[in-house]
C-alpha cells in the first residue's frame, strides 16, 4: 500500500512537487502557512490539514519545501508543529534549502520520538518541479534514503546520497554558491559586451559551442536576452543561501572572498526592489552600476 504523504509548503516548488505526488497516486494531505494556497490541490483530490501537527498525524511521511530555517522552525517546533504528531516509524523528508545545523536539530528531535529524517534539498528549479525531473542531494541514513527513494522518484529522476545529515545541505549550498558566481560573471560579460557592441546572442553562441558551456548559461542567458525576469528562483532566496553558506564557512574558518563580494551585488538587487524577481534580474543592478538607465 502507498505511504500516506503529507506536504508542507506549497510555494513555487512545493505546489508543483505535491501535484506530482498526487499524480503518481500517493494519498496526499497538504498544509501551507497561507491556507488559500491549498485550494487548487484540494480540488485535485488532496486533503487539507489545519496545522502541521494534524499533517503529521495523518501521514506516514511528511515532505517539506519551505523558504528558510525560520520556516522549518515554525513547521517542526511550534506548539502546533509536526513534532507533536511524530511517533515511531514516522519519516520527515526535508526538501527546503536550509543550513546543516537546522536539519541535524530536526533529525535529533524526531529520533527522540522514534521517527527519523532525511534531508533532500533539490535542484532543477520551477521547470524541474513541474516536470518531475528534480535531482535530490540527500543526507542521513542509507536505509532512510532507500526507504524514501520511491517518494523522491515521484518528484524527480535522481537522488544522490551525499553523506550523513548536514552533508546534503552542505552540497546544496555549494551548488548555489557556484550558480551565484556563474550568474554574476555571465551578467558582467553581457553588460561589457553590450558596451563594446557585441550582442548577447553572439556571446551565448560562443559560450554554448565551447568549453565555457553550461546548461545554466543557456537557461539564464536566454531569459536575459528576452528580458524575462519572471520568478523561477527568487533573488531573496538565493541571498538566503549565500548567507547560509557564508555562515557555515565562517564557522569552519574558511574565507569565501568571491561569494562574499557577489552577495553584496545580490543584496543591492534586493535593495532596488528586485527581491521577488528571478535571480537573473541581478543584471539590472549591474546595468545601473554601469550607468545604464533602461
Ligand atoms: N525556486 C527554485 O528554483 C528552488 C530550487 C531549489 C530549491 N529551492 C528551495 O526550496 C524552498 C522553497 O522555494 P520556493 O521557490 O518554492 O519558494 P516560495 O515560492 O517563496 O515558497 C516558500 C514557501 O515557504 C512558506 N513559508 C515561508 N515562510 C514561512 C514560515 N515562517 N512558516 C511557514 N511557512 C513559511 C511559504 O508559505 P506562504 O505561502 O504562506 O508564503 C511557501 O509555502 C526554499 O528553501 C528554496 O531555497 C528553490
Amino acid at each position: 500500500m502507498s505511504k500516506r504523504i503529507g506536504f508542507a509548503g506549497l510555494g513555487l516548488m512545493g505546489g508543483r512537487m505535491a501535484r506530482n505526488l498526487l499524480k503518481k497516486g500517493f494519498p496526499l494531505t497538504v498544509w501551507n502557512r497561507s491556507q488559500e494556497r491549498c485550494a487548487p490541490l484540494a480540488r485535485e483530490g488532496a486533503k487539507v490539514a489545519a496545522t502541521p501537527r494534524e499533517l503529521a498525524e495523518r501521514s506516514d511521511v511528511v515532505v517539506a519545501c519551505v523558504a528558510d530555517p525560520a520556516a522549518v522552525e515554525r513547521l517542526v517546533f511550534a506548539e502546533d508543529g509536526l513534532l507533536s504528531g511524530v511517533r515511531p516509524g514516522f519519516r520527515y523528508l526535508e526538501c527546503s534549502t536550509v543550513d546543516p545545523g537546522t536539519t541535524r536539530r530536526v533529525q535529533a528531535a524526531l529520533r527522540e520520538r522514534g521517527g527519523d529524517a532525511l534531508e533532500a534539498p533539490v535542484t532543477g528549479s520551477k521547470n524541474g518541479a513541474e516536470n518531475g525531473t528534480l535531482l535530490f542531494m540527500t543526507g542521513g541514513e542509507q536505509a532512510v534514503h532507500d526507504e524514501l527513494l520511491p517518494v523522491m522518484m515521484a518528484m524527480g529522476t535522481k537522488a544522490i546520497r551525499c553523506g550523513t545529515m548536514g552533508q546534503g545541505s552542505t552540497v546544496k549550498l555549494i551548488g548555489n554558491s557556484i550558480i551565484s558566481l556563474m550568474l554574476q560573471t555571465l551578467c558582467e560579460g553581457i553588460v561589457v559586451g553590450r558596451r563594446a557592441g557585441v550582442s548577447i546572442e553572439t556571446i551565448l553562441e560562443v559560450v554554448t559551442a565551447s568549453g565555457y558551456s553550461s546548461p545554466y548559461f543557456t537557461f539564464k542567458g536566454n531569459a536575459i536576452a528576452r528580458r524575462d525576469f519572471e520568478e523561477h528562483f527568487a533573488i531573496d532566496l538565493l541571498v538566503k543561501d549565500q548567507t547560509l553558506m557564508l555562515q557555515q564557512a565562517a564557522a569552519l574558518k574558511v574565507p569565501l572572498p568571491g561569494l562574499a563580494a557577489v552577495r553584496e551585488v545580490f543584496q543591492s538587487a534586493r535593495a532596488q526592489g528586485f527581491g521577488r524577481e528571478d535571480i537573473c534580474a541581478v543584471i539590472k543592478t549591474l546595468e545601473r552600476a554601469a550607468g545604464e538607465t533602461a
